[in-house]
């Protein structure tokens, strides 16, 4: 299959790594080149990491096949050619609202179009197409090569076809996708932010030192990363927007974000990417917490 991915940044790469991988044709695509150049380092270094550990004899040659699987480029007109086409721009819904207005200009009948969405409302994208049938959610969890989860959301005008074909995709991806309603947070985020959230609100209120908050729920409930450490992981600003769409999806304080959290984004704080968050990151690929 010739897939199209548009956006070139952590979603976006590892979702172009993991098709090709498994074979298809993927035009990863993105306005910027430096973003472009940034994906393939990464997804080169991802790559070794996964081939490192399979028992594959041809390990370089698995890792070059991979890559040859993928094109890069900045036209959008390219993915006339795509069976099926994966948005993972940055979340704002005017910028996915353009790229679904193009896309339903580029594509041939029958193409689905998916979004990677965190939290915008596949109704609404669905809504800026021509063809709402062939739009669906299909949000893939960070990182994209190691989590096996893929949350498939259903739009209020999404056809059970277009369904149909988003599910196979993931199947055949060594994905499990799980389905879900179009509804603000879907599940994923829906429960996971208002720990996050909660974990901050204990951090500002000096319950709990940042460490301590995360070695609680790491030992305590054995999650693999605390809180405030996958908060940063997923992004500080990222984590303010989606709570913003629960607390005005919902109109219910229970989702306020946190105002520590909003301190820390206007700060320029927005975790592993910015260099620092909750912790602060160098090298380190755990991070420091200096408070
Ligand atoms: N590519 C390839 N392999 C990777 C990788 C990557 N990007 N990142 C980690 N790995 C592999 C490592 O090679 C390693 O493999 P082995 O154990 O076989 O050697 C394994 O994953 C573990 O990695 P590390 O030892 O480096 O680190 P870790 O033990 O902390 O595990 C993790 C990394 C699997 C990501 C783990 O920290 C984890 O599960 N974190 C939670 C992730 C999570 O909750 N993601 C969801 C975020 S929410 C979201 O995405 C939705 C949203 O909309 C916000």
């Amino acid at each position: 299959m010739r897939i199209g991915v548009v956006g070139a940044g952590t979603m976006g790469s590892g979702i172009a790594q993991v098709a090709a991988f498994h074979g298809h044709q993927v035009y990863l695509c993105d306005m910027e080149r430096s973003s472009l150049e940034r994906a393939v380092r990464n997804i080169e270094k991802s790559l070794g990491r996964i081939v490192r550990k399979m028992d594959a004899p041809d390990q370089d040659g698995l890792s070059g096949r991979t890559l040859k699987l993928i094109e890069t480029g900045t036209e959008r007109e390219v993915l006339a050619e795509s069976d099926f086409v994966i948005e993972a721009v940055f979340e704002d819904f005017t910028i996915k609202q353009e790229v679904f207005r193009q896309l339903d200009r580029i594509c041939r009948e029958g193409v689905v179009l998916a979004s990677n969405t965190s939290s915008i409302s596949i109704t609404r994208l669905a809504a800026c197409t021509g063809r709402p049938e062939a739009v669906v959610g299909m949000h893939f969890m960070n990182p994209v090569p190691v989590m096996r989860l893929v949350e498939i959301i259903r739009g209020l005008e999404s056809s059970d076809s277009t369904l149909q074909k988003t599910r196979d995709l993931t199947l055949n991806l060594d994905k499990v996708p799980v389905e879900v309603k179009d509804f603000p947070g879907f599940v994923a985020n829906r429960v996971l932010l208002p720990m996050l959230n909660e974990a901050m609100f204990v951090v500002m209120e000096g319950i709990a030192e940042v460490e301590a908050v995360d070695q609680v729920m790491k030992l305590g409930m054995n999650h693999p990363l605390g809180p405030l450490q996958l908060a940063d992981l997923i992004g500080l600003d990222v984590c303010l927007d989606i709570l913003n769409v629960l607390f005005e999806g919902y109109r219910d304080s229970k989702y306020r974000p946190c105002p520590l959290l909003q301190q820390m984004v206007d700060a320029g704080r927005l975790g592993r990417k910015s260099g620092r968050g909750f912790y602060e990151y160098s090298d380190r690929k755990d991070g420091v917490n200096k408070g």
